[in-house]
This record gives structure tokens, C-alpha cells and sequence, in this order.
């Protein structure tokens, strides 16, 4: 058995390389190019693979529709570790993208035993920096979402107990709230196409939630009522479980078709216009015509220490309702990549790229590429020492979150369109 991701682990991330190889993610390559005007996230190598992406880039391009999607764990309080996915959803809605947030309470009260009340409150928080960075479009909490629940119970009858402890290694042991809210994540990525229709959705991720993209990928194929594949001179259109109505009008949708037991061949037809007439067929006949969703993995900012960023280790990281003494303390007690001593740094020049006060400005800080760049060749010069860069950094840090904090007084009431006002 190969050696599985494992999205609830605080490990290190893996190896992103070893992993793309091995489990067929495409590195951005080119693809980059495609995209006009691109945000820091392109410009700077933070996203560095996908599945499908083209056909996001093809509907920004000719302005058709196409969704994005995304789900935070209500765990503990945002912080600078989940920005990174937030600035890419908003982005993407501002590229014409019809936007969803998913607040993944069912797994964080499955996963990580988070009570309800608290689910809630830090569910709210997420939704407050995400209105406060621009997003518009539907926000949703799991566990109150019907349709969703709808769709996680029907995605469960193409997933069984093998394919769960194939992708995620889960046992005996494995509780089956666990489970459900695997399938629960699944349904959020289909969601957008039952709402809004079929349409290619994007779903902005680290690495570690691949996992959940394949299987959602799976099940997104195994829902369908037909696969439409091109063969020589000819579409052919296979029923896997259509009802015999909705073969026949397939049959009946192309003149000049033939049909057979179980399929219709198009001869002459093109790939892309069959694919659509079958789609809406299918819809029609009850079916959802899901398009297989498209992913982003993006690189993870390390901790401010070193090692992983994360909730459970505080100094790693900072909240954005954080007390302004306490994240300076943060950012001027960060590991750096300079030298033992002034002289040696002088000489040498530190090392940014495995800095994590140069990777907070290159995520985040730091707008301005040229910006950037000074503190990268300063720095690389040894015109720069770190005493010097931290405090530049940390007044980008302030007046970033200074902002951020007066964006989110402004849509706090946004909040409560989604939760209802606070009764306690
Ligand atoms: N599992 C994700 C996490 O641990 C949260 C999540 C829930 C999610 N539903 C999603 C992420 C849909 C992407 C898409 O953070
Ligand atoms: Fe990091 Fe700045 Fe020191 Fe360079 S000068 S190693 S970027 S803290």
C-alpha cells in the first residue's frame, strides 16, 4: 500500500515533489502564463500545482461561468497560516468566479471534539476575515445546511469502507463521525455545481486535503449517468446507470446518431457540444451533471520559530484579534536566515530562502514586488541584518493588520446574515 496523506496530522507537510509524482498532481508550469494580471500567489511560486486547472483559466479567459470553493475547520481562531486560501477565494470571485466558504463544523466537532458553541464562534471569526478581505457569494456552516447533508448522504452510496482505508488509512477504530464528516467535505466541493449549476469549480487547498479532492473527483464521475468520450471519428456516449428514457434522448438530441444497448455513437460530433447537450439530458432526467472539480496546492508559510505552522504551537504563528505587543514579540523572536554574527553576515549575506521573516513578507507583507526583491538582494548583499529587517517587517505586519482589523469592524454584521445574531 502506498504511503498516504494524511490530512489530520500536525506532521510536516511531505515532500510536495515526491507527492505530485506520486499521486498525479500537475506542477503549474506554464499554466502561470495563462493568467492575466496574476496576483502575488502566481507571481511568487506560492501556488505550485493543480489538477484541472485549465479549464479555470479558459473560463476567466472567455468570462463563462465557473464556481470557486473552499473550507476552514472552526478549531481555533484564524491565523496568518490560513490567509494564504482566503486571499485565493476572493480572488478568484473577483475574477468572476460565483464564491462559497464552507465552515467545516461537522469535522471539527468529529475530528477535533470542538463543542458546538465554540464551532460557532470560531466559524464567525473565519467568515470575518473573509468578508473583510472582499469576498462575496455563500458562506454556509455544515452542520445546518439540508441540501448539503443531501448531497453528503448521496455521495455515500459511491464510497465504501475499502476506499476509505485505501485514501485515508482509516481502521476498525476509525469513528464514524470521522466518516461522515469525510463525506460531508466531499458534498462542499460538489455543493456550488447543485446550487448554482454545472459549472468547473475551483477548490484553492494545501497539499494535505488532496486526499479529499481525489476521492471527490471519484465520486463526482461515479454520480454520473454517462461518460462521453471521443473516439475516432466519432462521440461516443456510454450510459452507466441512465435510465432508459435519458439514452433515448440522447439518441434523440443528434441526428444522424446510432444506438446501441447501453450507448449512442455521434459520428462527426464535437467532443465539447455532445459533453454539454448530456449534461443538461442528464440533468433533466434527475441527474446533477457534475464536472469533475479542479484544485490549486499552494506551498505552506513556515512557522515564525521554524518547523510547521500551527494552531497548536502559538509562537509560530499570530490570530488577527491578536494584541499588537504580542505579535511584534513574535515577529522580532522569529528565526531568521542570518548568521551567527554581524561581521559573518556582512561577509556572506544571509540566507532568505530559508528565512521565515522573508517568506512572511513574500506571502503576505511585503505588496510591492520590487519591495520584495530590495529586501531579497539586501539581505542576500549583507547590507541587511535581521535586527533592521524584523522591525521593517513587523511595521508591514501593523499596518497590515491594522487594516484588516477595521475591514472586519466594517462587515461584522455580514457575519450575521449567515449565523443569526448572538441570542446569549
Ligand atoms: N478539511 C479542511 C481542513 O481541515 C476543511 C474543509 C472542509 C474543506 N470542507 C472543505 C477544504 C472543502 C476545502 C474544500 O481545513
Ligand atoms: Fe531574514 Fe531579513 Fe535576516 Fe535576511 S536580513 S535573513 S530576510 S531576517
Amino acid at each position: 500500500m502506498h504511503e498516504e496523506i494524511n490530512p489530520w496530522s500536525s506532521q510536516a507537510a511531505p515532500d510536495a515533489e515526491r507527492i505530485f509524482a506520486e499521486f498525479g498532481i500537475e506542477p503549474l508550469g506554464s499554466l502561470a502564463d495563462r493568467i492575466r494580471d496574476p496576483p502575488p500567489f502566481f507571481r511568487r511560486g506560492i501556488i505550485v500545482g493543480h489538477r484541472d486547472y485549465a479549464p479555470i483559466a479558459a473560463a476567466m479567459e472567455q468570462q463563462s461561468p465557473f464556481h470557486v470553493l473552499t473550507g476552514f475547520m472552526p478549531s481555533g481562531h484564524p491565523h496568518l497560516g490560513h490567509l494564504m486560501v482566503m486571499k485565493e477565494v476572493v480572488w478568484h470571485v473577483q475574477r468572476g468566479g460565483t464564491g462559497y466558504v464552507a465552515v467545516a463544523d461537522r469535522e471539527a466537532h468529529a475530528v477535533r471534539h470542538i463543542p458546538w458553541d465554540k464551532c460557532r464562534e470560531f466559524g464567525k471569526e473565519y467568515l470575518l476575515c473573509l468578508y473583510a478581505l472582499g469576498f462575496t457569494g455563500t458562506a454556509y456552516a455544515q452542520s445546518t445546511n439540508e441540501k448539503l447533508k443531501d448531497l453528503a448522504f448521496e455521495a455515500a452510496t459511491r464510497v465504501n469502507f475499502s476506499d476509505l482505508s485505501a485514501i485515508y488509512g482509516f481502521s476498525q477504530d476509525t469513528g464514524l463521525a470521522h466518516a461522515m464528516s469525510v463525506i460531508t467535505q466531499v458534498a462542499d466541493i460538489l455543493y456550488p455545481q447543485l446550487d448554482a449549476g454545472p459549472a468547473p469549480t475551483i477548490v484553492p487547498v494545501g497539499v494535505d486535503q488532496d486526499p479529499h479532492i481525489r476521492l471527490t473527483r471519484d465520486v463526482a464521475h461515479k454520480l454520473r449517468m454517462f461518460t462521453v468520450e471521443q473516439r475516432e471519428g466519432l462521440v461516443s456516449v456510454r450510459s452507466k446507470e441512465a435510465p432508459a428514457e435519458a439514452l433515448q434522448a440522447v439518441a434523440d438530441a443528434f441526428a444522424g446518431s446510432r444506438q446501441y444497448e447501453g450507448h449512442v455513437d455521434v459520428p462527426g460530433g464535437d467532443l465539447a457540444a455532445v459533453a454539454e447537450t448530456v449534461r443538461s439530458i442528464e440533468r433533466a432526467h434527475g441527474g446533477f451533471g457534475f464536472i469533475t472539480p479542479s484544485s490549486t496546492y499552494h506551498l505552506f508559510m513556515p512557522g515564525l520559530q521554524g518547523g510547521k505552522m500551527s494552531s497548536s504551537v502559538p509562537e509560530s504563528s499570530f490570530s488577527f484579534a491578536e494584541p499588537a505587543d504580542s505579535v511584534k514579540k513574535k515577529v522580532m523572536n522569529a528565526l531568521t536566515g542570518g548568521r551567527m554574527t554581524k561581521e559573518e553576515q556582512q561577509r556572506l549575506g544571509g540566507e532568505p530562502d530559508r528565512c521565515p521573516v522573508y517568506q512572511l513578507n513574500r506571502f503576505h507583507v511585503a505588496e510591492d514586488d520590487c519591495e520584495l526583491a530590495e529586501i531579497r538582494e539586501a539581505c542576500l548583499a549583507g547590507r541587511l541584518l535581521c535586527g533592521t529587517c524584523k522591525k521593517q517587517t513587523y511595521a508591514r505586519v501593523n499596518t497590515f493588520l491594522c487594516d484588516f482589523k477595521e475591514r472586519m469592524d466594517a462587515v461584522r454584521h455580514r457575519v450575521e446574515d449567515v449565523y443569526g445574531p448572538d441570542t446569549q
